[in-house]
């Protein structure tokens, strides 16, 4: 059997990957820290796939437990790489916690992984890195940004590492995904987001003030030069999104890529703006949702959606699930989480 190692493999995105992986006979192993999830999400992956996925708890910034661990797993055919902290209003707090936590992680594990007879690499990367792209839909050949935050700046960096580390080392073979907006849970609703806090992103926010934990909904802005003056972006159902790193690590493995580093968007190509995904909740779950218009907050672009072209064309993957069918499944999970 070929072993992946899934580090953040017990997060929102890395444990539905993990799925996906199973589910297509990898053996997968997992280094996740816990800083942003629960233990309870591998019972969730095993009741799933019927198999628990092999797990290590260790932190990535741990560089010797990293070496270590690389040590003992020489036989790994790839890695994909989700472990970061990645809230963008938190990276402006503590710059110096997240480009710890984001870059360090990234370097331990990619200088271990050069050790290996076989160096496979799959990044998690954003849409942020566009910031406000001059054209939609977006392509990956669209200037970067200057980023908006440490969190952004973070992936910025994260891309250059390991396009000069893939310039000296003709061994490794990397693709970074640049996500566009992840939304909704398995349909078994037996993962999920598991947002600590209060959510920054939408739809989990949406979610919990359907299920009464908030008051009401701000939506920040409606002059936006927008058909309805609020922000479009591009959801995409995080089932869609696992399933194109099995493809995009298939690739890898079957030494199907072009360059020895390649960028896909990953995304639905389709832009939502925030009402209409208000709309679409309130549609797909029945609920009624109470919201108000708010002030523009700091930070947020006007609009970004994929052009999904390439990651069609050369991974042969496309998003398969609608805003409808991502939201309601966000939403069987959110009743799940409040046992509603
Ligand atoms: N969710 C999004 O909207 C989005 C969009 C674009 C890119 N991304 C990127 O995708 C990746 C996964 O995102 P997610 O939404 O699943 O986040 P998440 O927080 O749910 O998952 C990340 C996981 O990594 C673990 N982790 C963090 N630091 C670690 C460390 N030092 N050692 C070991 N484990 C560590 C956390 O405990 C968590 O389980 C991240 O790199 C994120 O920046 C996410």
């Amino acid at each position: 059997m070929k072993k992946v190692l899934v580090t953040g493999g017990l997060g929102f995105i890395g444990s539905h990957t993990v799925v996906e992986l199973q589910e297509r006979g990898f053996d997968v192993v997992i280094i996740d820290d816990l800083s942003n999830s629960s233990i309870d999400v591998l019972a969730g992956i095993t009741a799933i796939t019927g198999k628990a996925p092999a797990f290590e708890k260790l932190d990535l910034k741990e560089k010797s437990k990293v070496e270590a661990f690389f040590g003992k797993h020489q036989d790994i055919v790839g890695v994909i790489h989700f472990a970061a902290s990645k809230a963008v209003g938190e990276s402006v707090e503590k710059p110096l916690l997240y480009y710890e936590n984001n870059i360090n992680t990234l370097v331990y594990v990619l200088k271990s992984l050069l050790h290996l007879p076989t160096q496979n690499f799959i990044f998690s990367s954003s849409c942020t890195v566009y910031g406000q792209a001059d054209q939609m839909p977006i392509t990956e050949s669209a200037p970067i940004k200057a980023a908006e935050s440490p969190y952004g700046n973070t992936k910025q960096i994260g891309e250059e590492i390991i396009k000069d580390t893939c310039k000296v080392n003709s061994t490794l073979n990397a693709i970074a995904l640049r996500y566009f907006n992840p939304i909704g849970a398995h349909s078994s609703i037996k993962i999920g987001e598991l947002p600590i806090g209060v959510p920054q992103n939408l739809v989990p926010f949406i979610t919990q003030t359907a299920a009464g934990l908030r008051k009401e909904l701000s939506v920040f802005g409606d002059d936006y030069p927008t058909p309805d003056g609020t922000c479009i972006r591009d959801y995409i159902h995080v089932v869609d999104l696992a399933k194109a790193h099995v493809v995009a690590l298939e690739r890898l493995i079957g030494k199907n890529n072009t360059s020895n580093y390649e960028i896909f968007n990953l995304g639905t190509g389709k832009g939502s703006s925030v009402l209409e995904v208000i709309q679409s909740f309130e549609k797909a779950s029945g609920q009624k949702l109470n919201f108000k218009i708010a002030p523009r907050r700091e930070g947020d672009v006007i609009q970004a959606y994929a052009d999904t072209t390439k990651a069609n064309a050369e991974l042969g993957w496309k998003a398969e699930s609608n805003l409808d069918e991502a939201l309601l499944s966000a939403w069987k999970w959110e009743k799940h989480l409040r046992n509603i």
